[in-house]
């Protein structure tokens, strides 16, 4: 905990950001497929999951920040949330993909997505009634900087819901766990990739990555409250929640 960890080693001097976005614009390609491939399904229910609780809130504007291929967004309106949703990501090669996939299902009017980042966003103070991200937290350069971003950018008593891996503790989900995503994933991912660093550098970051209380504590200097940690499929996801004080 604590190492930077980056996809790729060359050049030295190219920032994590940078490194990041390269990585997701190269995969965009195979992203959707590899997701599914490896979570064996399970990515769709723990964003459904994540969707019911949102439904549940009835944000009117809604940030899903690191939207990528916009499953999260898209999932979010094809489960009835009455919201505009902005998408926003680093990789333009990621949200192309995306923007292709709400055109096919008739979501334009919904759904709209533009470049940026996490840690830098165009939006002023208190614009949104909610603010999710699935899998990106981890690949933020500057992870205090973009949750404080985040508490900015909500509303007074806006709802953050983080959709994260993190680590499971009990044998034998931990150990099998393990292996599957230190060997088998980057074997296979970095073969049907072409990128031979992006599925090792997936373990890596949830390794790096402070998740639980670790995770919780940065949420809560970040000004967040009324938090808590779910743990979805014996530990290897967890959805964060926490509030902007109303
Ligand atoms: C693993 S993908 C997750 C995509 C999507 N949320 C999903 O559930 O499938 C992570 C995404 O985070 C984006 N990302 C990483 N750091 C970012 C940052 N600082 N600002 C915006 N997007 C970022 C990457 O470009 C990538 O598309």
């Amino acid at each position: 905990m604590g190492t930077k960890v980056t996809p790729y080693t060359q050049p030295e001097n190219e920032s994590k950001k940078k490194q990041v976005e390269r990585m997701f614009d190269n995969i965009a390609h195979r992203y959707d497929f590899l997701n599914h491939f490896f979570s064996m399904g399970i990515d769709v229910l723990w964003r459904k999951k994540c969707v019911r609780i949102l439904r549940k809130l009835k944000p009117q504007t809604v940030l899903d920040m690191a939207t990528g291929t916009a499953d999260f967004a898209i999932e979010i309106i094809r489960m009835g949330v009455d919201a505009k949703v902005t998408g926003v990501d680093l990789s333009a090669g990621m949200l192309e993909f995306g923007k292709g996939k709400i055109k096919a299902r008739g979501y334009e009017d919904k759904i709209k997505l533009e470049q940026g980042d996490s840690e830098n966003l165009p939006f002023k103070d208190g614009t949104f009634d909610a603010y999710t991200v699935a899998f990106g937290v981890r690949n933020f350069e500057n992870l205090d900087k973009g949750l404080s971003e985040m508490h900015r950018v909500l509303k007074p008593g806006a709802v953050t819901l983080i959709l994260e891996f993190s680590k499971p503790k009990a044998f034998p989900v931990k150990q099998l766990f393990g292996f599957y995503f230190k060997y088998i994933m980057p074997t296979i991912g970095n073969l049907l990739s072409k990128d031979s660093s992006a599925y090792t550098y997936l373990p890596e970051s949830v390794t790096a990555f402070p998740e639980g209380e670790g995770f919780l504590a940065k949420m809560q200097t970040a000004g967040f409250e009324n938090l808590k940690q779910r743990k979805l499929t014996g530990g290897i996801a967890s959805i964060y929640l926490g509030y902007k004080k109303a």
